[in-house]
């Protein structure tokens, strides 16, 4: 199963991708889950000017991306919160490509934040966002209060207490992301 980790954050001094890394560090310990970063900060995306599968001029960063997302089976969207609400480079990201590199895939919502309340707000805006998308939110989602005393720039995880809590949420999600993708293999299996 291919998981992307989308790191949503592109601000000049960013303290939240340190949990897309956090997250990249855990999730190798599962040997069936093929694992990689889509860290918007890679990828510039032009403020939305049409869908890419319809732009006259994709750029090729925008094409680079979309390949990644398409050959995914599932999603973690890592978002801090901004007002209230996940971040621009995200929205922006998921109205550039088709909901088809989105649709029937499982999304796990992580939002972070330097201060205690973790981001709740972006995380139920995310649970719209995604049916949105035809895609299916995973309903146990990982707040991250706090991030720099439960990850470090490198995100080695610097608060062993958190661990059960990443511990409950990569279950969770694996559980119904491994669903997901195992009902796409037989369908696939059927009609080949
Ligand atoms: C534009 C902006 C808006 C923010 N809004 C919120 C907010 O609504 N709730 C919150 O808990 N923290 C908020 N913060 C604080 C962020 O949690 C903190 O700055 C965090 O480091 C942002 O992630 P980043 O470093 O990856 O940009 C905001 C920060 C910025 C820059």
């Amino acid at each position: 199963m291919n998981l992307t980790i989308v790191s949503a954050s592109t601000r000049i001094g960013r303290q939240s991708h340190r949990v897309a890394l956090g997250l990249k560090n855990y999730f190798a310990q599962f040997s069936h889950v093929n694992l990689t970063i889509a860290d918007l900060a890679d990828y510039p995306i032009p403020l939305f000017e049409e869908v890419a599968q319809r732009h006259p001029n994709p750029q090729p960063s925008v094409i680079e991306l979309g390949k990644i997302l398409h050959q995914s089976d599932a999603f973690l969207f890592v978002t801090p919160e901004y007002n209230g609400s996940y971040t621009p480079a995200l929205k922006n990201m998921v109205d550039t490509y088709n909901k088809t590199e989105f649709a029937r895939k499982a999304i796990g919502i992580v939002t972070v934040t330097t201060g205690g309340l973790g981001g709740m707000r972006a995380a139920m805006q995310m649970q719209q966002l995604i049916p949105a998308l035809f895609a299916i939110a995973a309903p146990h989602m990982l707040l991250v209060p706090h991030m720099t005393q439960k990850f470090d720039e490198e995100g080695n995880l610097i608060d062993e207490h958190y661990l059960k809590n990443l511990d409950h949420f990569a279950k969770e999600f694996l559980w119904l992301a491994e669903a997901v993708y195992e009902k796409k293999q037989k369908e696939h299996l059927h009609t080949n």
